[in-house]
């Protein structure tokens, strides 16, 4: 089943926010009432050469740095929700990114506001502010090429008519929203917002407007989102410091004291693994001026996330969740449920490897989930290949009666690919597969049988007809196109085998 398309009209989002908008702080957000949830921006450049990774431990999808580092874990909570914000200046670069993440997001967004060097100086960031044309590119690449809603957020630029001018030509591009952080570049996050800019954006443009920069003198509560919105005119707001301060600001109810929302934030820390030292800043951040009392010392002094948990008194909730991973983790290591399938957003998956010796010759199980769908009155399986930059191995998805099929292991050609995606199929559904040894399923096997009892007509023709089917699969496999995310065509179905 496909998402709805994320809204952003008439909603309330955390902000981008570098070391804050982690997993943690995002499902903080999400349990206090935010509607959308911003990741922290994460550069082209260090996105693209991850790899997706699904962690069946913690029940996440991680992209995983050639060092091993985690630089992206999400979770299917958030999955229609989650905003996946790039640094880019680069249009090809942020589309490989958009297509490595997009299954796993409900939006991509470009950071086009960033003032800090490290941004600017490789024109990322509010240096894509004076280079429209590299903006228009950037997102009309995006938009046309992935299957999400794409957006941006922009600082304001010196003058109403400039800002209104750039956003005009953003909206041109097919963005679905954009966020307007009410300052110049120049300004620090000290300085008084600019409403009256946001509200000529705002009426300039039809796509939602979401209102970002009135954390500190004007949304203190709840209630203050609302007279934000309606002071800058704008669809929607979003909140980076009040929510990073205290998650709760989300919260319609009210507030909630910090000291519980900072312990709620731990456990989300520990159940999802954080890195000990995001932890350790976010913490900090929500103890403000507390971050030198007896607890903030404890903080800052921790360097795990066990120690983190002895200073807020939840070492048996911490200990607890170790057990129940390693458990986990025992389970997927000794193989006691090696063909566990493991839902992955809508895909059913298993972690499966084609083999070709462990089936005969010119059997394979593409075949066999061929014949069981027609055998089934079903349509055709469906195949979805993508290939990965940074090794180019593949990956296949199936389709099967509305349902979709996939290996979590990538394979190096998409033929096999498409066989172990078929695999999966086979094994969930518990058809035969066609590997050697297996029982007689009299599915595709049943020709070589017709083949020996009837006479050498028949035998003629029978070979044929299975050459053909053989041939048509290998052809499939071989000249469709693969890029990333592109569909190709499924099977043509080859002469059918008539009853004898
Ligand atoms: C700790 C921190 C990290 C930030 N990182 C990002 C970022 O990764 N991407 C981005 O577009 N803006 C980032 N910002 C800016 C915020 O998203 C937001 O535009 C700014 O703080 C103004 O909103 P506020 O008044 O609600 O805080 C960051 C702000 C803070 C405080």
């Amino acid at each position: 089943m496909m998402a709805a398309r994320l809204s952003f009209s008439n909603i309330t989002a955390l902000a981008p926010m570098v070391r804050v908008g982690t997993l943690p702080m995002r499902l903080l957000a999400l349990d206090y009432g935010a509607d959308v949830v911003y990741c922290e921006e994460l550069i082209d450049i260090k996105m693209a050469q991850c790899q997706r990774v699904v962690n069946e431990v913690l029940e996440t999808v991680d992209f995983v740095a050639p060092d091993d580092r985690v630089m992206f874990r999400t979770c299917e909570r958030e999955r229609d929700r989650v905003v996946f914000q790039m640094g880019t200046a680069d249009p090809e670069r942020a589309l490989t990114v958009a297509q490595l993440v997009e299954k796993d997001v409900a939006a991509i967004d470009v950071n086009m506001g960033c003032p800090k060097e490290y941004s600017t100086k490789g024109g990322m960031g509010a240096a894509l502010l004076s280079d429209p044309d590299k903006i228009e590119a950037i997102l009309k690449k995006l938009v046309t090429g992935v299957g999400i809603p794409v957006t941006c957020k922009i600082r304001i630029l010196p003058s109403v008519e400039d800002t209104v001018s750039l956003v005009r030509r953003i909206e041109k591009t097919g963005v679905a929203a954009i966020a307007v952080h009410g300052r110049f570049k120049e300004e620090r996050p000290r300085h008084p917002v600019h409403c009256d800019y946001i509200q000529a954006v705002s009426q300039a443009v039809s796509i939602p407007v979401i209102a970002n920069g009135g954390s500190l003198d004007l949304v203190k509560k709840n209630g203050d989102i609302e007279e934000f919105r309606k002071a800058t005119g704008a669809s929607s707001v979003m909140l980076a410091r009040a929510a990073m301060w205290n998650a709760s600001v989300f919260n319609s109810q009210g507030p909630v004291p910090v000291e519980r929302v900072m312990e709620e934030y731990l456990k989300y820390a520990i159940r999802y693994d954080n890195n000990a030292f995001n932890t350790k800043y976010c913490l900090c951040q929500m103890l403000r001026d507390k971050v030198e009392s007896p607890l903030g010392k404890q903080v800052q002094a921790a360097q795990t996330n066990a120690e983190i948990s002895n200073a807020y008194g939840l070492q048996e909730f911490y200990q607890q969740i170790q057990e129940q991973q390693q458990v986990r983790r025992d389970a997927l290591q000794n193989g006691s449920q090696p063909d566990k399938p493991v839902m992955d957003g809508d895909v059913i998956t298993m972690a499966v490897k084609f083999e070709r010796r462990e089936y005969p010759p010119q059997i394979t199980p593409k075949m066999f989930l061929l014949e069981w769908s027609r055998k089934e009155k079903l349509e055709q399986p469906f195949y979805e290949t993508v290939q990965r930059a940074q090794d180019r191995a593949f990956q296949s998805t199936v389709m099967v009666a509305e349902k979709k099929y996939r290996s979590s292991l990538w394979e190096k050609s998409k033929k096999f690919a498409e066989q172990a995606a078929a695999i999966v199929c086979l094994r969930v559904l518990g058809i035969p597969e066609g590997r050697i040894g297996e029982e007689d399923s009299g599915l595709v096997c049943k020709r070589k049988r017709e083949r020996k009892v009837n006479g050498s007509a028949e035998e003629e023709i029978s070979k044929k007809r299975h050459v053909a089917d053989v041939q048509q699969e290998a052809e499939t496999s071989e000249t469709a196109v693969v890029t990333n995310g592109n569909h190709h065509k499924p099977d043509t179905p080859p002469e059918r085998q008539k009853s004898s």
